[in-house]
């Protein structure tokens, strides 16, 4: 036990009482007991490389290079994706994949290069494979912007899975951002970071990694072109990045460097070219559409572990109410269950539950439960008995029940690999649904387990179904939270078949967007907290995941006024805008800060449920495009090196630059501009990019910046969809879309894209004609032009 470990099981105790601290000790025992027998021996090892080229088999998109120890696979898809695996690997299984993976490009073949070595010509993408298995990526122009060097084993001497190593070089001026969720970023700085679901056991800030939700997923951005690279494999792995450095014209780049070391699993890779836009599009394709979140989700949210009654629950919808600040919906933690059951209710506190819920959304708002993955291991508990009536839960190597300890004590996890336990989870939601919950929040998903040392989640060597293809928790560790939302979204499909399931995981992988968002889990209560939670939602944007946002205020202790509101602030323009705290932290009411945070963030929410219908329509972009609602300002402009490294600032779709005041006693700050014509909203005054600018950040507000032409769906003060237009430039043409969603339901709207124009001294907004349809005709929504005094 080190002293961190210490620290760990006291503060199980802290929460538990002795008894929990007792349990934990004991299942650090259980866990390394059953590891030090259930996985095998790790003998003696035996390196490998590919070897020299030995000959090829030509297939649809590419085909098989063969080499004296390993073989290829290779094949660019119609869509210019292009996958290779080492030792014959497929796409296929994978938790990763949406369906059953991209078209092979017929009019992509391997031809001989130069050197004894092959390539692939494609539209948007050349591959070359050396003689020795290096594999190159080139934009069609020819220029380099990944080169992987032949990869090397460590394969047991007596057979069985081996380790692996893969060196990648990028071009000296590029940065890596992604790997899921990171709280050091977005861009990633030089050091290695760890690919396994961790839960940090306190509350975190940017020093920590691995957190909750790691993915083998690496976006990088550099002059030539910006490519994602993913490896599909689920192991336990850490990853290596060097970012490379310019010879000042001198000729001498050094390369930029990532170095990726796997515990197990398939050496397969996933990459894809081009701009940020088409990257993400084509990563969308792949792994799959983003899930519509109902449109009540896009607003303001309050969770709190702790409500503890129905009354406390009352009392601050009501404190919401009279103060006139809008809210969309409120969360009940793990106290709304009784004894910290999932799928229980504290009868006593919470007696009338779905009468409440029913109260609650006559005022439009939600009740979202919290939903943790284990199941308290106690005959007598209903959801235990079924679970064991229907063997739902992990075992271990011996075919014993595998104890860990969650907040209701002893518990047993489900084995969410397995179709089967899915179906028998994904039904269990109906008792939720009973109660009169709208919405669902994963936690705890890693999974965890409480030990007083070691690894605080189950043995690596419990055995999982993964699929009925068998393995244990080393490979199915960082799929289990995806699988879970699996379990749920499904469920929730067939339960309330009419109504667009809302949920939101903690933990996941490659996938999770399929199903549901994320949250920044427990991100400590300062301001590099505030920093790191920016972080968190720009990074899973660019792995694909773009609903997320952070525990506004932090998740322990009691931030200063000052916090609060700059995490308020910052908060009301993320996809997830949810105030939340732990049970034994300060208060995080609105109104708890003073009559001027009061005032200020009435300004916030009310500007958030302004804005609702243009976050609804970057919802349903994400959804069609993959494109994030929060993107880096360098989305449109990765060849603009300052952007690059711009990390205080982001992209709300195409019209909006948000940016957030992210340390105390700042009135001022400077903002780097993109390209084009940018309004403040604030005071309309014009800004020309790129450049630094400085603009105003007062206490009552964070700098928002509007793009010249912008139309931006707005909800007007009668609750109508409104258009808000900002004058282009003169000569140029404006440009919006929306999506006039119904809220909620399988309805699809269509997108309607409206333009801007100058016609002699005023802007003239047209609604551009349907495919098919008649020429422009009159926006059918009001249109209020801003920007009007700059010219
Ligand atoms: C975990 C979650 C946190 C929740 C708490 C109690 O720490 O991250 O959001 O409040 O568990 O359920």
């Amino acid at each position: 036990m080190d002293g961190r470990d210490l620290v760990r099981s006291v503060k199980a105790v802290g929460s538990g009482g002795a008894a929990q601290g007792l349990r934990t000790v004991r299942a650090a025992w259980r866990r390394r007991r059953a590891d030090a027998t259930g996985l095998p021996e790790r003998g003696g090892e035996r390196a490998r490389v590919p070897g020299s080229v030995l000959d090829v088999e030509p297939g649809p998109g590419g085909g098989v290079v063969r080499f004296t120890r390993s073989e290829l696979r290779i094949t660019v898809a119609a869509n210019g994706a292009v996958f290779w695996g080492w030792d014959g690997a497929a796409p296929e299984p994978s938790y990763a994949l949406a369906g059953r993976g991209p078209e092979a490009d017929p009019r992509a073949a391997l031809e001989p290069d130069k050197d004894g070595g092959w390539r692939i010509v494609a539209e948007r993408v050349t591959v070359a494979v050396s003689r020795h298995g290096a594999v190159e990526v080139r934009t069609p122009g020819g220029v380099t912007l990944r080169r992987d060097l032949p990869p090397r084993w460590w394969e047991p001497a007596d057979g069985g899975p081996g380790r692996w190593m893969q060196r990648s070089e990028v071009a000296a001026d590029a940065r890596f951002f992604g790997l899921g969720g990171r709280a050091s970023g977005p861009r990633l700085r030089d050091g290695t970071y760890r690919l396994w679901n961790t839960d940090p056991g306190h509350a975190f800030g940017p020093g920590d990694d691995p957190l909750y939700l790691t993915m083998p997923v690496q976006m990088v951005v550099a002059d030539a072109a910006t490519h994602l690279a993913f490896h599909d494999t689920s192991w336990d792995g850490t990853v290596t990045l060097r970012e490379g450095e310019e010879g000042a014209g001198s000729g001498h780049d050094r390369a930029g460097t990532s170095e990726l070391r796997m515990d197990g699993g398939p050496l397969r890779c996933w990459v894809m070219v081009g701009t940020p836009a088409r990257v993400l599009h084509t990563w969308a394709a792949l792994t799959g559409a983003p899930a519509l979140p109902p449109s009540w989700a896009l607003g303001h949210q309050h969770a709190r572990w702790g409500f503890g009654s129905e009354q406390e629950v009352r009392r601050i919808v009501r404190g919401y109410r009279e103060r006139g600040l809008p809210l969309g919906a409120v969360h009940l933690d793990i106290d709304h269950y009784d004894g910290h059951r999932v799928f229980t209710v504290d009868r006593e506190n919470f007696p009338k539950l779905p009468a409440l819920a029913e109260e609650l959304r006559r005022d439009g708002i939600r009740l979202v439960s919290i939903i943790d993955p284990a199941v308290e291991a106690e005959p007598g508990n209903t959801v235990h008995d079924s679970g064991v009536a229907e063997d739902t839960f992990v075992r271990d190597a011996a075919g014993r029940l595998v104890e860990g300890v969650v907040w209701p004590g002893e518990s047993l996890h489900p084995d969410f690999t397995d179709a089967r336990v899915r179906k028998w989870w994904g039904g269990l939601y109906a008792e939720r649904l009973a109660q009169g919950f709208a919405g669902f929040w994963h936690d705890m998903n890693e999974p965890t387990s409480f030990t007083a040392f070691g690894e605080n989640t189950l043995p690596r060597s419990a055995r999982h179904a993964l699929e009925g293809r068998g393995g244990d928790h080393r490979e199915a560790h960082n799929v289990y939270a995806l699988c879970m939302a699996r379990a749920a979204y499904e469920g929730l499909r067939e339960l309330a078949p009419h109504e667009r399931p809302f949920l939101f995981s903690r933990s996941g992988w490659a996938g999770l967007q399929r199903y549901g968002g994320t949250w920044s889990g427990d991100v400590a209560t300062g301001w590099p907290g505030l920093r790191a939670s920016l972080s968190l939602v720009v990074g899973l944007g660019l792995c694909g995941v773009p609903y997320s946002g952070p525990d506004v205020g932090g998740f322990d202790g009691s931030p200063s006024p000052e916090l609060y509101l700059r995490w308020f602030q910052l908060g009301a323009y993320l996809p997830l805008f949810r105030t939340h705290a732990s049970l034994r932290a300060g208060r995080r009411e609105p109104w708890e800060f003073g009559e001027d945070v009061l005032g200020h963030a009435r300004v916030a929410l009310v500007e958030r449920r302004r804005l609702l219908p243009y976050f609804v329509t970057l919802a349903h972009l994400a959804r069609r495009t993959g494109a994030p609602y929060v993107r880096p300002v360098w989305w449109g402009a990765p060849e603009d090196r300052a952007l690059r490294d711009c990390e205080d600032a982001f992209l709300l779709g195409d019209c909006l630059l948000v940016a957030p005041v992210l340390d105390p006693g700042r009135e001022r700050r400077t903002v780097q501009l993109p390209r084009g014509r940018w309004y403040d909203t604030a005071t309309e005054e014009v800004f020309e990019g790129p450049a630094q600018i400085v603009v105003d950040a007062p206490l009552s507000r964070v700098p928002v910046l509007v793009r010249a032409g912008a139309v931006l769906p707005v909800r007007g003060d009668g609750g109508g969809l409104e258009l808000e237009v900002w004058a282009p430039e003169p000569g140029r043409t404006g440009f919006g879309v929306v999506v006039p969603d119904a809220g909620d339901g399988w309805n699809e709207p269509d997108i309607e894209r409206f333009t801007a124009h100058w016609d002699e001294q005023r802007v003239v907004v047209e609604r551009e004609g349907r495919d098919g349809g008649e020429g422009p005709d009159e926006s059918p929504y009001p249109v209020r032009i801003r920007g009007l005094s700059a010219h």
